[in-house]
């Protein structure tokens, strides 16, 4: 029986800076009720595209692996804001790195999207179907943000993560996965004219508008996380005491905590950053697990386990057992464009566009 072994690891986070303060600046909120209700202080607002902010963070984790991209036979893009639909984007980060033997494929399936991704590749590779994939995780989502709307623009940022997967004849990887989608409840977040659906007759500046049931994700949330846990430990044999650290989704500290508890784990085995980045959809987990492992949180041969919930409303769950290796084999000098201006700056014709609706309305 084949494994797939996390090899490589590698995050990238633009450097622009949205505080709760800067938040307050256009809209009618304050920074304790941001840091009491989600525990988040500030986000991350990307000033160019998405995939290279995804090809920087897959080019750390090959350098981690130590890996050639010519080696890659897949590349798999979580993601729900890519850079283009065609050509595809998993297309666009396999070129600009070179990956010329790699198949590219974006999966959307919002925050669940890197989780997926894992669950997909490392069953490719148990089946022999392929050697070394690279898995990404990442969003634009401020581009897609309603700057309107406090409900929701608090709490998203921007980020992407990677890691690379390669067979091993040892028991180590995504050990159990379970995924699974509440699509009875799809449009408990939902964001308008991403799709074809709504914006095919318009030939207008298309807003994007949110519906998010937040208290209704919030409950789903961490009753699938804390059921997709108790599955993947019993699919395993193993119990919540053999777990060293939970890297979970990170949308809201309060999430955690309950997942803390109702998995039955100290809080501070659980990893948290949403403090710094806010949700950042597809990117927390593999953002945090490369955090997790550069921080010295993992050690070889630890039990992890991870858990997500997003739009769909997608969940799932793993067991990661990590391999001996803790440290990057070599480290890219890969970087974003330089930017120059401050995340407001970044923001400001979005911010003045949807303050302009926003005022028309009334
Ligand atoms: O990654 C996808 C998964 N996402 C999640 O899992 C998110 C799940 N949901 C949550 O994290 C929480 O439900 C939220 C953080 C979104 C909201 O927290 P909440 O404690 O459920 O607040 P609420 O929606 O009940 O709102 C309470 C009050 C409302 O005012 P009234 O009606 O009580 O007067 C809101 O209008 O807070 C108000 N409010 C705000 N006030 C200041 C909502 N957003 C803000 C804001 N600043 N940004």
């Amino acid at each position: 029986m084949k494994f797939a072994e996390i090899t490589g690891w590698g995050k990238c986070l633009p450097p622009a800076v949205l505080s709760n303060a800067d938040l307050t600046t256009f809209m009618d909120t304050s920074d304790e009720w941001i840091t009491s209700r989600t525990g988040i202080q500030e986000r991350r607002i990307l000033h160019c595209n998405f995939s290279d902010m995804a090809v920087v963070a897959a080019r750390r984790a090959l350098a981690a692996a130590n890996l050639d991209p010519m080696e890659l036979d897949l590349i798999l893009l979580g993601s729900l804001t890519v850079d283009s639909m065609c050509p595809n984007t998993a297309s666009l980060i396999a070129d600009e790195l070179g990956a010329r033997n790699a198949a590219a494929i974006d999966l959307n399936s919002a925050c669940t999207g890197f989780l997926y991704g894992l669950h997909v590749g490392s069953n490719l590779i148990k089946t022999g179907a392929h050697k070394k994939v690279l898995v990404l995780g990442g969003e634009f989502i401020s581009h897609y943000m309603d700057w309107s709307n406090r409900d929701v623009a608090v709490l998203f940022g921007d980020a992407c993560g990677a890691v690379v997967i390669e067979a091993a004849d040892h028991e180590v990887g995504l050990l159990s996965a379970r995924i699974g989608c509440e699509s009875d409840a799809k449009y408990a977040i939902q964001i308008t004219n991403i799709g074809s659906a709504e914006s095919r007759l318009s030939e207008e500046f298309l807003f994007n508008t949110w519906n998010f049931e937040g208290q209704e994700v919030f409950k789903r949330a961490v009753k699938a996380m804390a059921q997709g846990c108790e599955e993947v430990l019993r699919d395993t044999g193993l119990s919540i005491d053999d777990v060293s650290l939970v890297v979970p989704h990170q949308a809201n500290k309060r999430i955690l905590d309950a997942l803390a508890k109702r998995v039955g784990i100290d809080e501070d085995r659980v990893f948290v950053n949403v403090h710094k980045y806010g949700n950042t959809s597809a990117g927390t987990i593999p953002v945090a697990l490369a955090e997790a492992v550069d921080e010295g949180r993992v050690k070889a041969g630890d039990t992890l386990l991870t858990a997500s919930f997003g739009a769909g409303l997608t969940w799932g769950a793993g067991v990661i057992r990590w391999g001996e290796r803790t440290t990057p084999l070599a480290v890219s000098d890969a970087e974003l464009p330089p930017n120059d201006k401050t995340a407001l700056e970044l923001l400001e014709p979005h911010i003045a566009r949807y303050a302009a609706r926003a005022a028309a309305r009334g």
